[in-house]
């Protein structure tokens, strides 16, 4: 989505904007993409954006006030990711943009960021009820759960990798290479490829964690499947923040 900045069509439409009686015009909005784990990416970023303003300013001879730098922030989602510590490299983000911003003399009233993930995703998990195991003529280990694509559809759309624990069993030895596949009866129903687990049971509990965002935002009633519900948990307190849905809110809404 956007415009480039390498197209020179883009400054034509920043001029059109700028000089529209309909519009405000106010600044740029970017997004360098998502998880991220380098914080010179950003602080490239910031400085990109800023060379771009000082072009638009002196070619457009109109003042940006506003710069929004977008999200990407890496987290942790398995030991294949090693995020960097946010709070620290925020410090290090805001003197990285504020010096730019003074040795380019730029008017820049508003930086706006958004964090996405980084902000909910570490600390929220998925905890399935194991409905069967099967062991596959070929020799694949499947461990069927009680959701799957409905709820957490990243990894099918687009091969997101997490990890997984038996919740009940810990402490017991990881014995077992297992998939993990959802009930929606489809071969991209996959939650996790192979995975190491103690040997696996029907009602044994499947803990998924990093699932706090991009889950039940782009969750579906695929399959007349039901949203599960959504506990709050704050050290002794546990409250339920989403019902989970009946068999009645499906069809709350079909008229004939
Ligand atoms: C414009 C924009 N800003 C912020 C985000 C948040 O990204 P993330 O959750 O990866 O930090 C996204 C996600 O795609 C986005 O498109």
């Amino acid at each position: 989505f956007g415009e480039s900045i390498f197209d020179s069509n883009t400054i034509e439409l920043i001029k059109n904007i700028a000089n529209s009686q309909y519009l405000h015009f106010k600044g740029f909005h970017c997004h360098i993409g998502s998880q991220i784990f380098e914080k010179e990416s950003f602080f490239k970023e910031v400085e990109v954006m800023t060379d771009f303003i000082v072009e638009v300013q002196n070619k457009l001879s109109i003042t940006v006030n506003e710069l929004n730098l977008g999200g990407g922030f890496g987290i942790y989602y398995t030991e294949e990711d090693k995020p960097f510590e946010i709070s620290s490299f925020l410090n290090e983000y805001i003197k990285v943009i504020e010096k730019n911003i003074s040795n380019k003399n730029l008017d820049i009233k508003k930086v706006q960021i958004e964090p996405g993930r980084s902000l909910v995703c570490n600390y929220g998990s998925t905890l399935y009820t194991v409905g069967n195991i099967k062991n596959t003529f070929g020799g694949k280990n499947y461990i069927f759960v009680d959701g799957g694509m409905t709820d957490n559809i990243r990894p099918a759309l687009y091969q997101s990798k997490y990890e997984a624990i038996l919740a009940n069993k810990v402490n017991n030895p990881k014995e077992n290479i297992y998939t993990i596949a959802g009930k929606c009866c489809e071969s991209g129903d996959i939650l996790i490829k192979d995975i190491n687990l103690p040997k696996a049971e029907i009602d044994d509990l499947l803990l998924i964690n990093s699932t706090g965002a991009y889950t039940y935002s782009m969750s579906s009633n695929y399959n007349r499947i039901e949203k599960p519900a959504m506990i709050f948990i704050n050290k002794d307190k546990i409250n339920i923040a989403v019902k989970r849905e009946s068999y009645e809110d499906l069809i709350r809404n079909d008229l004939i």
